[in-house]
């Protein structure tokens, strides 16, 4: 098994700022890096916010929060992916722009460092062959808000070690997370599953059957649900679910996977959920 102490996360927006903030408070040091200025601001101070709220909640003592912050190092430079052990991305999810990253890591990176993506959905064969290192290359997909949810998906591409499989899952276990072995299906399991109910909720709501509130109502008191359908969509982000659903559209080729117009409408005009201040709700 590799050793990792130093890990950099590539995207500071809601999953990599989350993905940061576990490994920083594992005890790893972390670079967390964004080509966006204000993405870094943001998402270092989500992670001040939600260390002190755990402080408050007297979950880790004011010196954890200290310590884990200074074990946190913002990066606008690739260039220091020389430093780090493994590098997980998490950018937008779209295939071009993480092959061109993973491209790039590949000359940058020494040869040992392991190279994982949090995709929700994209193939990790394919990300793999965009290296000469397709043995480290692997899929660790964290759940959204990460510093809360249990489940890491880790995902074998076609030619992932098990080294690298075996190194990846013992430190989901430190970072006091619970992973499950996936093979590199489109949407893997978590989103496969997920991602054509939240697809058929906005087709519900596109077709008139019933209001937002109403839908969500429905599975929230009818089936548990921590969140409404449309109210989760938002949450993850409505680009993020309609990017989901043209993987799994394409991937499968079968049309019980065709993204909802309306989906797609609300795309178009800005209306990404939560992150954009609209979507089926209002954020502002
Ligand atoms: N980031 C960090 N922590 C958060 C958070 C966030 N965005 N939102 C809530 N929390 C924390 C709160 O701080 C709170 O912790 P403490 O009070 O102990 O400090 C705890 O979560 C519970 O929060 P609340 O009491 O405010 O609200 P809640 O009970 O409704 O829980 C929730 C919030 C955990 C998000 C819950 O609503 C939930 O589980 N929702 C469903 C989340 C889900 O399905 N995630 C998966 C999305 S799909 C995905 O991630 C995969 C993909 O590829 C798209
Ligand atoms: P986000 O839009 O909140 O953040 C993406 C960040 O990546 C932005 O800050 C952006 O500036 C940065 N970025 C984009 N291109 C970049 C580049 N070339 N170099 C450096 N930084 C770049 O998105 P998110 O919700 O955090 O999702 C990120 C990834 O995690 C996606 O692959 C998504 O599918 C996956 N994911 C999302 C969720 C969710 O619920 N939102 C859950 C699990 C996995």
């Amino acid at each position: 098994m590799k050793t990792i102490e130093n890990i950099m996360v590539i995207g500071a927006g809601q999953m990599g700022a989350g993905i940061a903030q576990v490994c920083a408070q594992g005890g790893y040091t972390v670079y967390l890096h964004d080509k966006n200025d204000e993405a870094r601001t943001k998402g270092i101070n989500t992670i001040d916010k939600l260390l002190e709220r755990s402080v408050q909640k007297q979950r880790i003592s004011a010196q954890e929060k200290e310590d884990a912050l200074k074990r946190l190092t913002l990066s606008n430079r690739l260039q220091d992916a020389e430093q780090a052990d493994l590098i997980i991305e998490a950018v937008v999810e779209n295939l071009q722009v993480k092959a061109s990253i993973f491209h790039e890591l590949d000359k940058i990176a020494p040869t040992h460092t392991l190279l994982a993506s949090n995709t929700s959905s994209l193939p990790i064969t394919e990300l793999a062959a965009h290296t000469k290192r397709p043995d480290q290359v692997i899929g660790m997909h964290f759940m959204n808000p990460v510093p809360v949810m249990k489940l890491v998906e880790i995902i074998r591409g076609l030619q992932t070690s098990e080294e690298t499989f075996q190194t990846i899952e013992q430190l989901a276990r430190k970072l006091a997370k619970t992973p499950i072995a996936v093979n590199d299906f489109p949407g893997f399991v978590s989103n496969r599953i997920l991602m054509p109910m939240i697809n058929e909720a906005i087709y519900t709501l596109y077709e008139g059957i019933a209001t937002v509130e109403d839908i969500d109502t429905s599975m929230k008191l009818g089936m548990n649900h921590p969140m409404g359908p449309l109210t989760l969509a938002d949450f993850i982000g409505l680009d993020t679910c309609l990017y989901i659903m043209e993987v799994l559209h394409e991937g499968f080729a079968d049309s019980k996977y065709r993204p909802c117009p309306l989906l797609r409408q609300y795309v178009k005009a800005g209306w990404l959920g939560k992150k954009s201040g609209k979507g089926f709700y209002n954020y502002s």
